[in-house]
This record gives C-alpha cells, sequence and structure tokens, in this order.
C-alpha cells in the first residue's frame, strides 16, 4: 500500500513532463484506465470485537483516530466527508477537515454562507465519513450540527496561518464567480491591507460547527467481505449502546 503523499508528489512530477524527452513523450500516451469491477483488495483478517470497545464513541475514535494518524497510516486522517440535506431532502457532500473533537462531538470549520452552511440552517441533520481505506477503516458518524461560539472560533481563526485567514475573507464560498482572476484580486487587495504580521479580524460569515453525534459506527474491512460494524447509538438517558450490524 504506497504512501498517499508520495503519490501525490508522482502526480505532480508528471504534470512537469519534459517534452523533448521521449520516454516522457510515450508517458503521455493515453494509458486505458483501469477497470473498476477488476479491482479487488483483500481486507485484513484483525477484527473488532464488543469487548474492546471504550464505553464511550468519542473515546473509541480517540483510540482509533490515534492509529489512523499513526506513522502517516493514513494522508490526512482527519478529512471526512460531510453530508447535509436541505429543508426539500436535496442531499449534498464534501470533504471538510475535523480541528477538534471531544466528548460533545467533531468541530470543522467552514463559511456560513457556503452550501454546507445553509443547508444545516435549514436542517441540523448530518452525517460524517473518516474515509480510513488504507487501514480499510471508516466511521460513519450521524448526529445534529450546531454553531460553535464566537470565542471558540476566534481562538481556532487566531492559530491559522495569516493566509488562510485572508482566503476566509476572500471567499465568498460556494457562489458563482466570474473567474480566478476575481478572486486573486480580491486576495492581493486584502494582503495590501492586512500586510503579514498584522491582525486579521475575523471574519462574521466564518466559523465552525460542532456536531453531536447521535450514532457512530466502526467498520473494520475483514477478509471474504465479512466485515465488522458496531454501531454505538445514543440512549435517552445518554448512555450508550452498542449493536453490530451485518456487513
Ligand atoms: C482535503 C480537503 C479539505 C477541505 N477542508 C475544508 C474545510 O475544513 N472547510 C471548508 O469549508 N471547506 C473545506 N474543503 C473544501 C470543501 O470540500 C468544499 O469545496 C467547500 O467547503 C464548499 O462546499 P459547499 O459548497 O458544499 O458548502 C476541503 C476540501 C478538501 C478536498
Amino acid at each position: 500500500m504506497g504512501n498517499p503523499s508520495t503519490r501525490a508528489a508522482t502526480v505532480r512530477q508528471d504534470d512537469h513532463v519534459n517534452d523533448r524527452d521521449p520516454a516522457s513523450q510515450a508517458s503521455r500516451l493515453p494509458v486505458p484506465a483501469p477497470d473498476p469491477a477488476a479491482m479487488r483488495e483483500q481486507y485484513r483478517a484483525e477484527g473488532l470485537d464488543e469487548s474492546e470497545l471504550a464505553g464511550h464513541p468519542m473515546k473509541q475514535f480517540e483510540r482509533w483516530f490515534r492509529q489512523a494518524a499513526a506513522e502517516g497510516a493514513v494522508f490526512e486522517p482527519n478529512a471526512m466527508v460531510v453530508s447535509t440535506a436541505d429543508a426539500s431532502g436535496r442531499t449534498s457532500s464534501r470533504t471538510v477537515l475535523m480541528k477538534a473533537y471531544d466528548e460533545r462531538g467533531f468541530v470543522f470549520y467552514t463559511n456560513y454562507g457556503s452550501r454546507k452552511a445553509r443547508d444545516l440552517a435549514e436542517n441540523p441533520y448530518v452525517s460524517l465519513l473518516f474515509p480510513w481505506h488504507a487501514i480499510a477503516r471508516q466511521v460513519i458518524v450521524s448526529g445534529t450540527a450546531r454553531r460553535t461560539g464566537r470565542d471558540e472560533t476566534a481562538a481556532y481563526f487566531r492559530t491559522r496561518p495569516h493566509g488562510s485567514q485572508l482566503g476566509a475573507w476572500a471567499s465568498e464560498q460556494s457562489s458563482v464567480i466570474r473567474s480566478r482572476a476575481q478572486l486573486d484580486v480580491v486576495y492581493e487587495e486584502l494582503h495590501t491591507r492586512y500586510p503579514e504580521g498584522e491582525q486579521v479580524p475575523v471574519p462574521p460569515h466564518w466559523g465552525g460547527f460542532r456536531v453531536a453525534p447521535r450514532t457512530v459506527e466502526f467498520w473494520q474491512g475483514r477478509e471474504n467481505r465479512l466485515h465488522d460494524r458496531l454501531r454505538y447509538v445514543a440512549e435517552p438517558d445518554g448512555s450508550w449502546r452498542v449493536e453490530r450490524l451485518s456487513p
């Protein structure tokens, strides 16, 4: 299993093939795309048993997150797919970076005018998916999202690099724009107004969402597609029940 960061670097190199080098010209000949139906990985035999689960799903998440991050096992293990639905039930998904987690849930930051944020304003039900393919695991969360408080948002915003702080101001996320140039001009104007070292105010249209889980499924790939799926379900009294799902 290759390291995804190495793979990303390889793709970038291929972008800069040398036109005069016959070998690199050959590498540009159309290569048939692999047939996805023929792609088959045998997943690990090591299972996930009820007896080894933590009492709280966020504690179990912490264990798996540590393992996913260990020695670069998974590239960006905090990347998760967030799925939302609008008031009429139309769904949409996108990747975001989880920036914090604790017993209250999972936090990500975004633009409050974006499609996902507009969906969540109408319908707080949300699904998160951590696709840890490299270690044959996934974690799937369903729950409800609420905005983080302004203090928490500001504290996180201050840790972002200066350029990313300006980027949060420059982008009207999810809106249609004329061109790339339009975005670059806005960014340059902001950069002139707030040069490196100058404090950038927290954009009012930007902040966090905390997803409080209602169910958390831990999926472990196993041989012959007989995977382990253990799902925590929140009980009304605040405790958690665990159920096993058929793969
Ligand atoms: C690896 C990765 C990480 C991302 N992280 C974030 C993030 O933390 N916050 C965010 O708003 N968008 C992030 N994006 C961009 C989103 O996928 C998406 O394009 C953007 O939030 C607009 O989504 P929307 O129009 O559905 O609201 C990330 C994309 C990728 C591929």
